[in-house]
């Protein structure tokens, strides 16, 4: 069972950044998400800055009571800028200047030097570091060799498996998932999963055994969207138990 829900209010900024104007407000969103229940927030901090923006990370981090995790590419500036926001945990993600949303897992293994360097520094400064991963075994490995404290395993191939309503797709998503967390956590790490999660799909992800957060964004604030941040994160949290 997933032990924890954070929620991604990504798309409140987007929302806003619509009309470039002030509402509607992050911090208003992860305020009532947290009344609500849900155990932490998370942001992605575009280097386009097209939702969320830095003044929105500096404010959330004297509001939010929970756990703030701040998803990020591994670029110097990045890093530099999550050594003085201090959130209490760093999701590295990668990053293309097009894409809709985060589209694969950090290929780790190719980046290790960056990464390493990258985690090394976080660490230093108390934060948590997390690696979005597709659920493979050397992508396991090298997150472990880079010192990362979690990875967070990429739910999207099992998301799109559930929308296709093919059900040997689906059995095999969960059974690379399962054996991934397995096998990360027999390795040291802790584990996160989150991408394409939705109120259809997100039983069969939470009866997994081993993940302890999860993070989902666009289907909670499209719910929310019609009938309010509160139901629309104790709704989700129902469904995890
Ligand atoms: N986890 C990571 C690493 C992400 O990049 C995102 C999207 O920002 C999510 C989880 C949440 O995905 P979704 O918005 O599809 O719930």
């Amino acid at each position: 069972m997933a032990k924890y829900l954070c929620v991604n209010i990504d798309h409140i900024a987007t929302i806003r950044e619509a009309r470039k104007v002030r509402e509607p407000e992050p911090v208003a969103a992860a305020i009532i998400a947290e009344l609500a229940g849900c155990h932490g927030i998370t942001v992605h901090l575009r280097q386009d800055r097209r939702h969320i923006n830095d003044g929105d990370v500096h404010l959330l981090r004297h509001t939010v009571t929970g756990s703030l995790n701040l998803e990020m590419t591994p670029t110097a500036e990045m890093v530099q800028f999550a050594k003085t926001v201090l959130p209490n945990m760093v999701t590295l993600v990668p990053e293309g200047p097009n894409e809709l949303t985060t589209e694969g897992g950090l290929n780790v293994e190719a980046g290790i030097s960056e990464i390493t360097a990258a985690v090394q520094n976080l660490r230093a400064s108390g934060i948590l570091v997390s690696l979005f991963i597709d659920p493979k075994t050397e992508q396991v490995k090298a997150a472990r060799k880079a010192g990362a404290d979690y990875v967070e395993f990429h739910t999207g191939p099992y998301a799109d498996a559930f929308e296709r309503r093919n059900e040997n797709e689906i059995e095999l998503e969960l059974s690379k998932l399962q054996d991934q967390i397995t096998f990360a956590s027999k390795s040291g790490l802790r584990v996160n999963a989150g991408h394409g999660l939705n109120y259809r799909n997100v039983k069969r992800i939470s009866e997994l055994n081993g993940i302890e957060e999860l993070n989902i964004g666009h289907s909670i604030v499209a719910r929310a969207a019609l009938v309010g941040m509160e139901r629309a994160v104790k709704e989700m949290l129902n469904l995890l138990g």
